[in-house]
């Protein structure tokens, strides 16, 4: 029997590697995208197959009936939802977790089990606690203030509903491309990565980081129902080199806020 994920955000970092993931890994696998624009999320299937998979829901995330038709034969919710950057008074994730609520308890029968919220480690430092000096997080907490302010406030809106609906809130530390020294380290969807409840160690890959969303997505049990979870790359991982610039961008912004619509 298929398995369909309806993903949101299906064109961003995380969004169109989880789509490309989802469809490699099974045959027997499909995808409700959502999307801005039709034509972007096009550029991100490479293979006629995989096209065939996905059903595209283009358009706003205001509009409930899309988020509805986008929803209502999936069994899986992912929300990988992101704004362009540590933008002041920014809502877009919470919003989206409002609208979804919305949608859910407008349709009489859903088959989704579980929405799966991709947020950050930056949200609960617990997680960082081991890894990350206290200077470190108040850097980072500046740097992505208003992102992680929002994905705090998205988790603040699905735990209230998970009655509704069940969630897992799935937190990685920072994300790099790179598969780290080791040149044998070939991606595999075996053994890359762990999903912890504890600690989110520092950097996690995204390719290791897209296949614990799918793990938790496809979980049967309730072993990841309304928690936290972190995902960690289990080789090494080299650091993501964009991650200083972006944190100073952030920095700059958090304490210059009227720079913001220039910078971004
Ligand atoms: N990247 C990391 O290192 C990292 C680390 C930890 C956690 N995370 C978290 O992971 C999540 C996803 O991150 P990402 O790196 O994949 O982000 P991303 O590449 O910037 O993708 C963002 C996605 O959100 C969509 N989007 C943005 N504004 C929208 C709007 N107004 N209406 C509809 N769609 C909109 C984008 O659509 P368009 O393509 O149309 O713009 C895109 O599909 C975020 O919550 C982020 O905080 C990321």
């Amino acid at each position: 029997m298929s398995f369909c994920y309806a993903i949101f955000g299906a064109t961003g970092t995380i969004g169109s590697l989880l789509m490309q993931e989802i469809l490699s890994c099974s045959s027997n696998t499909t995808v409700h995208a959502f999307c801005r624009s039709r034509e972007k999320l096009l550029k991100c299937i490479n293979n006629e197959d995989h096209k065939a998979r996905v059903k595209i829901f283009e358009g706003s995330l205001d509009d409930i009936e899309l988020l509805q038709n986008c929803i209502k034969e999936a069994n899986v919710i992912v929300l990988a939802i992101a704004p362009k950057g540590n933008i002041p008074n920014n809502h877009l994730v919470e919003n989206t977790a409002k609208n979804m609520i919305k949608a859910v308890q407008s349709l009489k029968n859903i088959k989704a089990n579980r929405i799966v919220l991709v947020s950050s480690a930056g949200t609960e430092h617990r997680f960082m606690h081991a890894n990350s000096s206290a200077l470190f997080l108040a850097i980072l907490d500046r740097a992505l203030f208003h992102v992680y302010r929002d994905l705090e406030a998205a988790e603040k809106v699905l735990r209230a509903n998970e009655s509704l609906i069940p969630s897992t809130y799935v937190k990685p530390s920072a994300l790099s491309h790179n598969f780290g020294y080791n040149p044998y380290r070939k991606p595999s969807a075996k053994n890359v990565f762990k999903l912890d409840f504890q600690n989110a160690n520092f950097p996690c890959s995204y390719f290791d980081f897209v296949h614990g969303v799918m793990e938790v997505a496809d979980e049967k049990s309730d072993l990841y129902e309304n928690k936290s979870v972190a995902t960690n790359s289990i080789g090494k991982v080299s650091f993501p080199i964009e991650a200083p610039v972006q944190l100073f961008v952030g920095l700059v912004v958090f304490y210059l806020p009227f720079l913001c619509s220039w910078i971004y």
